[in-house]
């Protein structure tokens, strides 16, 4: 499996981990718990060995399932968790981010409580808080990472202001932030402030969630019900988009067609194309997807096709969220 640094942390990774969110929530219900962690332990079996996860996911849930499965097995996985954004817990709903340094300090204990863990290896701010300076967020990281606690410091939907603001307190090993052929806002600006400081970049919906597999072929096979966030509110997922997103898919399809692979594999070989510095972390509820995700590593594109694929992003209609979540990416 091919292994990509995270940032100057030391600590190395498979190039494909598994964004583990879906297992819990966001696409649907959650998965059967028994089912997701076998899903989980055959990732490691196929030699995956950055799992991602966040204190928000199934509001817990997801952590400890991440617990469960890799009780006794920390040593041959790179976990990675995040922590900064609030949420009702009777209704779920996002009530702002918490980046002081007081909240570093329980959300970091309560998630390894709740994993069960001995300590997180990369431990992110999940999205900039407006009312903490990052310093001071950053001052409360970095003293984890002086008692042992964390391996690195990540941020995600951070701006280059942040980023350089960040890195001026610690280094930051990792930004996690969306990136796909279908969205690359980030290459104008945050994307170089990674390469100038050394930071890798973990690329989240990596398969634009799901677009780019290829798997809709028309708005009546769009996701649908009120536990999927795609059917309910994401703008690309849409019809009055999805329909005009999905004529650009069929370029995806075509090189895939051309080349024998899946579409999937097209999508993430173009992210890993991107650079050492840029990792992917597909999700998937399904071992024959992740077979194929990891598959992607053998697949290569010619100039012609990143030519052709490179055109996409621009066409897309539709933000990557609804207006309250775009105001907190790229902060
Ligand atoms: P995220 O990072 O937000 O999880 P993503 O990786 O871009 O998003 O896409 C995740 C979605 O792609 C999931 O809905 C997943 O569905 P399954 O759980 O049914 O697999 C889908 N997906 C992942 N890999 C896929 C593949 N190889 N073929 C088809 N769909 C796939």
């Amino acid at each position: 499996m091919l292994s990509r640094n995270l940032g100057q942390s030391g600590i190395s990774v498979s190039a494909i981990g598994l964004g583990c969110m879906g297992l819990s929530e966001f696409y649907g219900e959650s998965m059967q718990e028994s089912e997701a962690i076998h899903l989980l332990h055959r990732a490691v079996d196929l030699g995956i060995t950055h799992f991602d996860t966040a204190e928000i996911y199934g509001q817990g849930q997801n952590e400890q399932l991440l617990g469960k499965a890799f009780a006794g097995r920390w040593d041959q996985i790179v976990l990675a968790t995040k922590f900064g954004p609030q949420r009702d817990p009777a209704t779920g709903a996002f009530l702002g981010v918490d980046g002081s340094p007081a909240n570093v300090r329980s959300s970091f204990e309560k998630s390894l409580k709740r994993m069960g863990a001995e300590k997180i290896d990369l431990y992110y701010l999940h999205r900039v808080a407006p009312a903490t300076q990052i310093e001071d967020t950053m001052g409360e990281l970095e003293k984890l990472v002086q008692e042992g606690k964390i391996g690195a410091v990540g941020l995600s939907e951070a701006s280059a202001k942040t980023i350089k603001r960040a890195y001026a307190v610690h280094p930051i090993a990792a930004l996690q932030t969306e990136y796909s052929i279908f969205s690359r806002d980030i290459e104008q600006d945050i994307l170089p402030a990674c390469v100038e400081l050394g930071i890798s970049l973990v690329a989240y919906s990596p398969l634009g969630r799901g677009m780019l597999t290829g798997r809709y072929s028309s708005t009546s096979d769009r996701p649908t019900g009120e536990s999927d966030f795609r059917a309910q509110m994401q703008p690309r997922f849409q019809p009055e988009n999805m329909e005009s997103n999905l004529k650009l898919v069929e370029a995806i399809k075509e090189i895939a067609a051309q080349k024998g692979c899946a579409a999937a594999q097209v999508s993430l070989a173009w992210v890993l194309d991107q650079g050492d510095h840029v990792l992917a972390i597909p999700g998937t509820t399904k071992l024959a997807n992740l077979q194929t995700n990891l598959g992607a590593l053998d697949c290569r594109l010619t100039e012609e096709d990143k030519a052709i694929l490179n055109e996409l992003a621009d066409q897309v209609l539709g933000e990557r969220y609804p207006p309250e979540g775009m105001a907190g990416v790229n902060q």
